[in-house]
């Protein structure tokens, strides 16, 4: 764990909002700094590590256009390394709120650490905004007025891949994933809409998580030939699992698919072994909107690197803690009525504009892709606005 802040940097923020109550300038309620304190609670270690770094980069990216600023104020990150590990979310969470005293708790990628955040953030009421982890709970049974989401629920990328593979005249499929949260929930998405047509799941393969030892379960999927395979992976373990499909020589006898994460941020490591796979999510590299044009090229000049679905969650963040920071010109305090213009903005994101269910996930677009040359194209649209079903949630908007 490694928490970036100084003492010296909150008292400059301390003596800045003290003079600025001296000279005239906006001021802020008392025990306010002048900076709006971001904790980032992301993985900047391990298998998810690039997904953290791309959702922290961007969110930093979407503040740019504002001046760095929310809300008129200045921000301030403190970032803590939560390793993906759910043992210790809690415990880091609150780290975030007590010590550093953040205004926001931002994070994370992992769903089992996200459901410590959830807790930490019922219990403070401080806002939480969350950039990747689908856990259904976060905005199902323990959704709260003070937890956003930008990214997705577990169930929504796989859900319309069971209408899909259906459609393609697949019939039995294995499902693989890790054993965790995410990977049960999407493979749950998928088995929903497959079995509701009459498909059927002819075997469940959990393997522990961030394992990457696959050889034994591609042996037993080959014996089992089913129709197609559907899987969740993401980061790493992503990479490592389509080129092990491919050398298993699985790759023209069974056709994978995925829910979108398979190939998100890792085209380049999977290679030749990528091309021709097909998943559902709500972001396709070569979306022809505005939007995703500008922010692609804006995020390769500001990181040398290709914006990717983790890039695309941090910058709508960005996007939507603006919109709300805005409405109240950077009130920390006015909780009401910043969670009012949360829930009532437009985001104008690179995988097209979204709003937020009642249960403030994105009710967004879900695309049917296909790698073709190293890249995440669109053919199709799987699933026009989808939202989560929230089930459990009794927020009323
Ligand atoms: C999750 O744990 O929720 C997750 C991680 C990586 C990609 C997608 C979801």
């Amino acid at each position: 764990m490694n928490i970036k802040t100084s003492r010296r940097k909150f008292l400059q923020g301390t003596g800045a909002a003290l003079g600025a109550a001296a000279t005239g300038f906006p001021t802020f309620a008392i025990g306010q700094t002048a900076k709006i304190k971001i904790g980032i609670m992301m993985p900047f270690t391990g298998t998810y590590a690039q997904l953290g770094e791309a959702g922290f980069n961007a969110l930093k990216l979407a503040l740019t256009a504002s001046g760095g600023k929310l809300g008129g104020r200045d921000v301030e990150y403190i970032t803590l390394d939560d390793e993906s590990n759910p043992a210790r979310g809690p415990a880091n969470a609150e780290k975030l709120i007590k010590e550093s005293n953040v205004d926001i708790l931002y994070g994370t990628v992992h769903s089992g650490v996200v459901m410590g955040m959830v807790k930490i953030a019922r219990e403070t009421g401080t806002l939480l905004m969350i950039p990747n982890a689908g856990a259904g709970a976060a905005t199902g049974p323990l959704c709260a007025p003070n937890i956003f989401r930008s990214s997705f629920s577990n169930w929504q990328p796989p859900f319309p891949m069971g209408k899909v593979a259906y459609d393609k005249g697949y019939r039995n499929v294995v499902t693989m994933t890790w054993k965790y949260g995410a990977g049960e929930e999407a493979i749950g998405g998928f088995t929903e809409g497959f079995t509701a047509l009459g498909g059927k799941i002819v075997k469940e393969i959990m393997v522990p998580f961030p394992d990457v030892e696959f050889q034994a379960n591609l042996a037993e999927i080959a014996s089992l030939k089913p129709d197609a395979v559907f899987v969740f992976f993401a980061g790493g373990g992503a990479a490592k699992y389509v080129k092990d499909y491919a050398a298993a020589g699985l790759r023209k006898s069974i056709p994978l698919l995925g829910s979108g994460f398979l190939t998100e941020g890792v085209l380049q490591a999977q290679g030749e072994a990528a091309e021709g796979i097909l998943t559902t999510l709500h972001y396709a590299d070569n979306l022809d909107l505005p939007t995703n044009k500008k922010f692609r090229a804006d995020y390769k000049k500001a990181f040398n690197k290709e914006a990717d679905i983790y890039a695309v969650q941090g910058y709508d963040a960005g996007l939507l803690l603006a919109a709300g920071f805005k409405a109240v010109k950077g009130d920390t305090g006015a909780k009401a009525e910043l969670y009012k213009a949360m829930e009532a903005a437009t985001i104008d994101s690179p995988r097209g504009k979204f709003t937020l269910s009642k249960a403030h996930n994105p009710i967004q677009d879900i695309y049917l892709r296909e790698v073709r040359k190293g890249q995440n194209e669109v053919i199709g649209v799987a699933h026009k606005a989808l939202a989560d079903p929230a089930r459990g949630c009794k927020l009323t908007g």
